[in-house]
């Protein structure tokens, strides 16, 4: 079990889903665990998985903290690290969740040459099952690095990545989860139309999606071989296959992943240029 004391700044949904996964998979001792929120009094812990976690003031929690987790708002960002700045006068490793704020700005606004590493998990950290990508300053160890992991392991899979792949990170899996269920809501549709009831479609979509990502997952075969294995010749599938191919799907899929690339680039620079402002 890790010993290091975690401190999250900012209780929202993404720190609750982190701290529900940390505690839940044994790896972080609750007691290790505190967190300090605008709207939390002190004397008001978070009751999470069973468990109560402490909630303390910024300087206490500071302090106290080998890792802070900066789990805020990205227009919050800054103001807090100007408030958390003077406090951390020792080596802490900062864990910033916040989309669209980089390591170098991360890094400017801390006066000691702490280790930063941005992260961008997903909303399906909340049933545990994210994939989070982390980046790094020059600061961070490789220990660094895999104390970061073990924390977003807590709540799905984990890969490492360059900060300038984060664009594609956000258009990828950050966005990814809104995508999917626009799929999976076509499919339902697609059953309604041809007469099963929403829950029947609904359950039939899950399913289904939930097996081909599992046998994706799972198979040694690529995608490409997968799909032909389903479509036999003149069958079934190799006709709605056609229609996909036809209308473009997998372009107009590519190019939704591209836009979101791109506006995390551009909300990027006009979040930071507000911020200097
Ligand atoms: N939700 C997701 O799926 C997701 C996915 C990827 C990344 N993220 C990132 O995760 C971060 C948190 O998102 P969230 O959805 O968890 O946000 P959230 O639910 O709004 O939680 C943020 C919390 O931080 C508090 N806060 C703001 N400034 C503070 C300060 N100076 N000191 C202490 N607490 C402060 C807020 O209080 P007030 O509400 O009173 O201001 C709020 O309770 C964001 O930066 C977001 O970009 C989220």
């Amino acid at each position: 079990m890790q010993d290091k004391h975690i401190g999250f700044i900012g209780a929202g949904n993404m720190a609750k889903a982190l701290i529900q996964g940390m505690v839940q998979s044994g790896q972080f001792a609750p007691a290790h665990i505190r967190f300090n929120d605008k709207l939390q009094s002190e004397h008001h812990p978070l009751e999470i998985a069973g468990q109560s976690i402490v909630s303390m003031d910024k300087e206490g929690l500071v302090t106290w903290s080998d890792v802070l987790v900066l789990a805020v708002k990205p227009q919050d960002l800054f103001n807090l690290l100007r408030e958390v700045d003077p406090l951390a006068t020792e080596r802490k490793l900062f864990i910033s969740i916040a989309a669209g704020i980089d390591i170098a700005g991360l890094t400017k606004s801390l006066s000691v040459a702490h280790p930063v590493v941005r992260a961008m998990p997903n909303t399906s950290a909340r049933v545990l099952a994210s994939a989070t990508a982390l980046t790094g300053n020059a600061a961070v160890t490789p220990g660094d690095m895999a104390l970061a992991e073990r924390i977003f392991q807590c709540v799905g899979a984990v890969v490492q990545v360059e900060e300038s792949q984060m664009p594609g990170v956000t258009g990828l899996s950050g966005s990814g989860p809104a995508y999917v269920y626009a799929f999976l809501r076509a499919m339902i549709e697609g059953g309604v139309s041809l007469g099963l009831s929403h829950d029947t479609a609904s359950q039939l979509a899950i399913q289904t999606l939930r097996g081909a990502v599992e046998m994706a997952a799972a198979s040694e075969d690529d995608l490409d071989t997968l799909i032909r294995q389903i479509c036999s010749p003149n069958g079934t599938t190799l006709a709605g296959m056609k229609v996909l191919e036809t209308r473009h799907f997998q372009e107009h899929v590519m190019e939704a992943i591209q836009a979101s690339a791109q506006r995390s680039e551009e909300l990027r620079r006009e979040l930071q240029a507000d911020i200097r402002e």
